[in-house]
Formats: structure tokens, C-alpha cells, sequence
């Protein structure tokens, strides 16, 4: 248990080194062919992954956590989230929107897929709290095979921020295929990408990198797992958005798509 821990926790600062020499290129004009339409805040300067924990900084910009929480939730909202609903948090991360998600539901309707479980840890005990947890009964599965099924319920709404921007096509479409599954029959799915001028030939994960995409090729792979998609003008400066449905509710998504416009 003890080896699997410190294996992990080696991998992580692998990864955070990684993903600031990235940021830290980006700022600097060292744009790699993935990033090349990446655009907006860069890091503050003068602060360095020291000045962050782990957690926040294994899942993007530290210094935007909060910021970025904000967008998924507002939008969450923005497109009827009620606290009956039942919301699986794919791809949850350190609960970045979960820590905000958990407490505005009602109890056993948040659910999280993650495969870093040590990032829920760290989430639950430096972000939400454990009294949270008691009272609101979020469930999670640490698995990165996008089995939504096994939660046993369908899903009002499904998120998925930063997963599918670093998802190759065979893994894309194993997980839009898996939260279909599990989507209820007007359930949506809301979440991000890369758009990109070219489309990818690899396979699997890739972080910190993105995996870019044009939008046919991302729309053509959600329609392979049997949703349609719409994009959507939402915040987010350096991934898009889109939402998707089963087809009886194509007529909901293209509403919401010609609804919501970002506030800033
Ligand atoms: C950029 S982070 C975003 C985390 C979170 N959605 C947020 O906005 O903070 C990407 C997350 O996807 C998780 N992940 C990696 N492979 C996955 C898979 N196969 N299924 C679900 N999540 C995965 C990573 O561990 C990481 O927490």
C-alpha cells in the first residue's frame, strides 16, 4: 500500500515538473505543437510549484483553481442544475468543482470517477472536509476505464473538464461510450477539448500535454458512442466547450448552445 503511495507520489512531481517546464515554455513563447492556439493567463511571475500543493497543482494553473471551479460550476448552473440532480464528476481531480458541487447538492447525488484516488484525498482534506463528506455522501470510483454504469444510476448531468483534452481517440471514444451508458435519457454531458487545425494518431492518455482536435473529428467521435453534440461559447481560455445529449434532446442541447453566452 505504503510502495503504491510513493510510487504515486514520485510520478505526481514528475508530472507537475512536466506540466510547469510546459507552462513555464508556453510563457516564455516555447509554444509546442499541441499548445499552438493556447492563449490566456499565464503564471504570475515570481510564482513558482513551491508556492502551490500538489493537488492544485497536478490538475492545471495552480494560481487559476478557483477561477477554473468557477466556470464549471456557473455553467453547471447556468444550464439548470438543481440540487436533485444527480452529477457524475468525470475525470473529479482534487474536487476542484467538486468542492463547490458536493455541498450545493442533496446527499448521494454527487459521484466522481478518478483514477489518482490520492488526489480525491488530498481534495477531501485540504478543500471540502470531512463533514462534508459525512453529511453529503459523495461517492467515488477510482478507475480510469470510464465504467459510469457501475454506479448504478442515471445521470441528469455529466461533467468532464480537462479529461478530454488529453484523451487520444480510442480512449475518447471508450469514454463518451461509457457515460452514455450511464447518461439518463435527457441527461447531458458537459466538457472540454483542445480544438486544434489537425487530428491525433496516438493512443491512450497524454499529461500534461493536450491532445488536440478539430471539432468534426471530437463531434464525429461523440456521435460514435451514439450522443450529438453542440459547442458552446463558455470560459475557458485555452479549451472549448461542448455539451451532449441522446438525440430526443438534440432540440435542448442546441437551445442551450444558442443561450449561453460566457457573463465576462
Ligand atoms: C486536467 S485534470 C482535470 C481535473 C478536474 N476535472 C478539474 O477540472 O480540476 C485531468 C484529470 O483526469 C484524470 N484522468 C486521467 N485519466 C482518466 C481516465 N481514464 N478517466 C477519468 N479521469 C482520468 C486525471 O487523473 C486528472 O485528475
Amino acid at each position: 500500500m505504503m510502495a503504491t503511495f510513493e510510487a504515486n507520489r514520485s510520478s505526481l512531481i514528475r508530472g507537475i515538473r512536466a506540466f510547469f517546464r510546459l507552462e513555464v515554455g508556453l510563457s516564455r513563447g516555447r509554444v509546442s505543437a499541441n499548445e499552438e492556439d493556447a492563449g490566456g493567463d499565464e503564471l504570475t511571475a515570481g510564482q513558482m510549484p513551491g508556492d502551490f500543493p500538489a493537488h492544485r497543482a497536478y490538475v492545471g494553473k495552480p494560481d487559476e483553481w478557483d477561477l477554473v471551479a468557477a466556470r464549471q460550476v456557473t455553467l453547471l448552473l447556468a444550464a439548470g442544475l438543481r440540487d436533485n440532480h444527480l452529477l457524475a464528476d468525470v475525470g473529479c481531480g482534487s474536487l476542484r468543482a467538486g468542492r463547490m458541487l458536493i455541498p450545493y447538492l442533496r446527499p448521494e447525488h454527487y459521484f466522481g470517477v478518478e483514477p489518482n484516488g490520492w488526489l480525491v484525498e488530498e481534495g477531501i482534506e485540504h478543500e471540502l472536509g470531512r463533514d462534508l463528506v459525512r453529511i453529503k455522501r459523495p461517492t467515488f470510483r477510482f478507475v480510469d476505464d470510464f465504467s459510469l454504469s457501475a454506479f448504478g444510476v442515471n445521470f441528469d448531468f455529466a461533467l468532464a473538464h480537462s479529461v478530454f483534452s488529453h484523451t487520444n481517440p480510442d480512449l475518447a471514444l471508450n469514454g463518451f461510450r461509457g457515460i452514455a451508458e450511464a447518461l439518463a435519457p435527457e441527461g447531458k454531458l458537459f466538457a472540454t477539448f483542445k480544438e486544434g487545425s489537425a487530428n491525433p494518431e496516438g493512443s491512450g492518455w497524454l499529461y500534461p500535454e493536450m491532445v488536440p482536435y478539430t471539432w468534426e473529428r471530437m463531434s464525429g467521435l461523440i456521435e460514435e458512442s451514439g450522443l450529438v453534440a453542440r459547442r458552446l461559447d463558455w470560459m475557458q481560455p485555452r479549451q472549448s466547450w461542448f455539451v451532449a445529449a441522446y438525440p430526443n434532446a438534440e432540440g435542448e442541447i442546441i437551445d442551450l448552445s444558442n443561450r449561453l453566452r460566457r457573463p465576462l
